[in-house]
């Protein structure tokens, strides 16, 4: 009879941590160390030889489709050349012109930043591009995207949060020596963090820049606008918010019809990706607000088969850092990303890693009671957070505790991800701890798409 009681009250010990308890809170115990700046002399910041040889040079989508390039980079010397020379193997030499210019940060003032839109490149093509004309010439190369169509194939790598530390350069090196090569990095915002430095020392940008060109140069990368891209400080006379980012880093947003560079959308390969700000107005009439609205309904599954967005601050995150700061853009977009099927939101901000279930908070309202209102829901995305890059604020290892229902896996550890698009119905999403070797994956799942295959793709479902 004693037995049978400990038994019984065994099992409902079991099953209450299984009802009180999410998914996995990871034991993986990494090695504390202190999180740093590379120095100024690192070899992660060389500067290129020669007269006015362009630097920082890196390159992102130019249109709404694939076939155009914005590239850009800065020269210190002098203006020099906008020019970029460009070709594919046994094609005639093209030329396009961009502009430059300069901006004033507090006391620093930038080099001359380039930006040119190189057009009509031919899909799926390997082109060379030389900068830098009339001084010092650096040459680079690009492959262009497939034909948008809903079965291609296409590898995204994902970054957030990425800083410029010793972690940071391992988090690039891992994603660089990822055997899964990703073809384009989706970026998920909070790029140099010069506004951790005094009067948000600006060289942090510059030496920003010189860090990712070895991969920003060579593939595109997709860019997301995070807190730290704000640089809004009245206490040293700087008004404008985001001045520092979009002097440096443009995205093709007039492509999509966005008024401002800070929401915009792209096609690329069988994705369509929409990328959002959770720093830039969203409430009902904003810009922001108009713009998704009459966005969502233009994605054509039949074209583009996945819906991905990207944006900073997460809706579900169950660290005990930024928590439930991204709650008021859940509150004006979620039952959207539900009825439009979205496959997965992306973001960072927690520098940590993070992946939930399919969930909603959209049976909710403030009269029928529903006091548990995030639910299980096919239709909803996954909500990934991957700000684990290595910045200088280092690792956010407080977590809520027992972990949500709705948080499927959360490890505190540096690293990127993949997500390896096969089809129009699955796709392999895979992520990387920088403690492991290169092959490793922490954390995986295999997608299935919210459109043309919406069946329980959840891990917990599996296990
Ligand atoms: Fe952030």
């Amino acid at each position: 009879m004693i037995i049978k009681s400990s038994l019984h009250l065994l099992g409902l010990v079991l099953n209450l941590a299984v009802v009180c308890n999410g998914g996995i809170t990871s034991p993986f115990v990494r090695k504390a160390e202190k999180t740093v700046d590379m120095p100024y002399e690192s070899d992660a910041f060389q500067v290129p030889h020669g007269y006015n040889a362009p630097q920082q040079v890196h390159i992102t989508q130019g249109d709404h489709k694939g076939k155009a390039m914005i590239v850009s980079w800065v020269t210190v010397d002098e203006k020099g050349s906008s020019k970029v020379l460009f070709w594919s193997e046994g094609q005639k030499k093209r030329m396009a012109e961009g502009k430059a210019k300069t901006y004033t940060y507090h006391d620093y003032t930038s080099g001359y930043i380039h930006h040119c839109t190189i057009r009509n490149l031919e899909y799926n093509t390997k082109y060379y591009y030389v900068v830098g004309i009339g001084h010092t010439e650096r040459l680079f190369w690009f492959v262009t995207p497939p034909e948008v169509g809903p079965d291609v194939t296409y590898t995204f790598g994902l970054m957030g949060d990425l800083g410029q530390t010793f972690d940071s350069n391992s988090t690039l090196t891992h994603y660089e020596e990822n055997p899964l090569k990703g073809q384009t990095v989706l970026n998920l915002g909070d790029l140099s963090y010069a506004d951790n430095h005094p009067n948000h020392d600006n060289v942090k940008w510059d030496t920003f820049g010189r860090f990712i060109e070895r991969s920003a140069a060579y593939q595109p990368w997709i860019w997301t606008a995070g807190n730290h891209e704000i640089d809004y400080a009245p206490e040293i006379g700087e008004y404008k918010p985001f001045k520092p980012y979009t002097h440096r880093y443009n995205v093709p947003h007039k492509a999509s019809g966005s008024p401002a560079p800070f929401f915009y959308s792209i096609k690329r390969a069988s994705a369509y990706i929409i990328v959002l700000s959770s720093y830039t107005a969203y409430g009902k009439y904003t810009p922001q607000y108009q713009w998704l609205e009459q966005e969502l309904p233009k994605v054509n599954r039949s074209e583009t088969s996945w819906l991905i967005v990207l944006l900073h601050s997460p809706w579900y995150n169950s660290y005990n850092y930024h928590y439930m700061e991204g709650e008021s853009m859940r509150v004006m977009f979620e039952l959207w990303f539900v009825q439009h099927k979205v496959d997965v939101v992306f973001a960072g901000h927690v520098h940590a890693y993070e992946r939930s279930e399919r969930v909603s908070n959209i049976a909710y309202n403030i009269e029928n009671g529903k006091c548990s209102p995030v639910v299980k829901d096919q239709s909803a995305p996954v909500y990934i957070t991957i700000g684990d890059g290595g910045n200088i604020e280092g690792l956010a290892t407080n977590m809520r505790e027992p972990q949500p229902d709705y948080s499927a896996y959360r490890e505190a550890s540096f690293g990127h991800a993949i997500f390896d698009i096969k089809n129009r119905t699955h796709a392999f999403y895979s992520w990387h701890r920088n403690d492991d070797g290169v092959a490793v994956k922490a954390d995986s799942m295999w997608f299935f798409n919210r459109y043309h295959h919406p069946v329980d793709d959840s891990t917990s479902s599996q296990s």
